[in-house]
């Protein structure tokens, strides 16, 4: 295990913000988790862990205690029948190396997840979903160290409690599961329409109608690099906030209001509304905020252009959440974690 001391928090996490991180230890297997687990309780420190840092957001004052960092290998076929490829796979594996070695197999489920940053021990946290998949389709059960029982446990889909964008792991039980392997389950079979509007639009203007998981996977890449910004070289977490859910009595008079506003109908009772509509409408497409900028291309992503600390972030989102309310009486939430 490698311990490094005084780390920068902003070198760890893509927005780049935060500051000193008291020790970070890198673990590359379940063995080390529950070793380094086991001497900071002992020593009564702090401990968290972190994957690739693209969906969190850092405090200035740093953390005093231990980082985790977890870089557990791992890409196992468990199963293999006529129609279906079970995989068992490390949680620090890169998650769009994963997808990217899936489609290579010719299987389907996590294509339209191509290009998101992060690890895939991570993807669970946030139920991770874009272009009409979630990993909470493909996901049978993970495997996890238990930090209050000091034990390994095998969680099922069902134990994950997966909701958009949420599972227990950022909900009920934040901070007690270390995600050490995933396991997913894809199929054999071709992906089938209907696709995403957004992808469908893109499939057909290219003029592709032989729908394999790689053409799915060139497509959304293609996506996604026009709408999301490359962390590395701008400092974003992707999506900063979460879409709207609202009830369909604030939808339909809003509807009334703003005939364009788009809007999808989550069940009986609610409607889901894009927040980069809402934030886009409240004339911040483009904008920048004590150094955040507002993604001139889609204004659901935050920028870090020259945010001098976690106060600068903290002061453009309360503007931008004022506002939406102020404007829409919709209260958004971000969406990163927050350590
Ligand atoms: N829109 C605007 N203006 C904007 C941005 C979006 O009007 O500046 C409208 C679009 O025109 C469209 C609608 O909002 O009608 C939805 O936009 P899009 O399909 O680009 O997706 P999104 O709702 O903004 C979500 C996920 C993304 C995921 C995409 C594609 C969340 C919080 N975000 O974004 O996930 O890639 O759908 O499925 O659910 C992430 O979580 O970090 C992320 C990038």
């Amino acid at each position: 295990m490698d311990i490094q001391t005084n780390k920068q928090l902003s070198d760890l996490t893509t927005m780049r913000i935060g500051g000193t991180a008291h020790f970070v230890a890198t673990v590359t297997s379940p063995q080390e988790v529950a070793t380094v687990y086991q001497n900071a309780q002992r020593l009564k420190q702090n401990i968290i862990v972190l994957g690739g840092g693209s969906n969190v957001i850092a405090h200035d004052e740093g953390f005093d205690g231990v980082i985790v960092l977890n870089k557990i290998p791992g890409f196992e076929v468990i199963e293999d029948t006529g129609d279906s490829t079970t995989i068992k796979i490390g949680a620090g594996e890169l998650w769009d190396s994963v997808v990217e070695r899936s489609v290579t197999m010719g299987l389907s489920g996590i294509a339209a997840l191509s290009a998101i940053p992060g690890t895939a021990g991570a993807a669970p946290v946030q139920n991770i979903g874009a272009y009409g998949q979630e990993i909470a389709d493909t996901l049978v059960s993970l495997e996890a160290y238990d930090t209050q029982q000091n034990s390994f446990v095998q969680l099922s889909w069902q134990d994950c409690g997966f909701s958009y964008r949420h599972s227990i792991f950022r909900g009920s039980q934040q901070g007690r599961y270390v995600i050490v392997s995933i396991t997913l389950k894809l199929y054999k079979a071709a992906p089938q329409p209907p696709f995403y509007t957004a992808l469908q639009t893109y499939l057909d203007e290219h003029n592709i109608t032989n729908y394999t998981v790689q053409a799915i996977r060139d497509a959304v890449i293609a996506i996604r690099a026009k709408k999301l910004p490359d962390p590395a070289k701008l400092p974003n977490t992707g999506s900063f906030f979460k879409n709207a859910i609202v009830e369909d009595w604030l939808y339909n008079d809003l509807k009334a209001k703003y005939p364009d506003m788009p809007g999808y109908e989550m069940d009986a009772t609610h409607h889901k509304i894009p927040t980069g509509w809402l934030i886009q409408e409240a004339g911040f497409k483009g904008q920048v905020i004590n150094g955040m900028k507002v993604h001139s291309d889609n204004a659901l992503v935050l920028i870090n252009q020259s945010a001098k600390g976690y106060a600068d972030l903290a002061a453009a989102r309360e503007e931008i959440i004022s506002t939406v309310r102020d404007t829409f009486r919709i209260t958004i939430e971000q969406e990163p974690l927050e350590i």
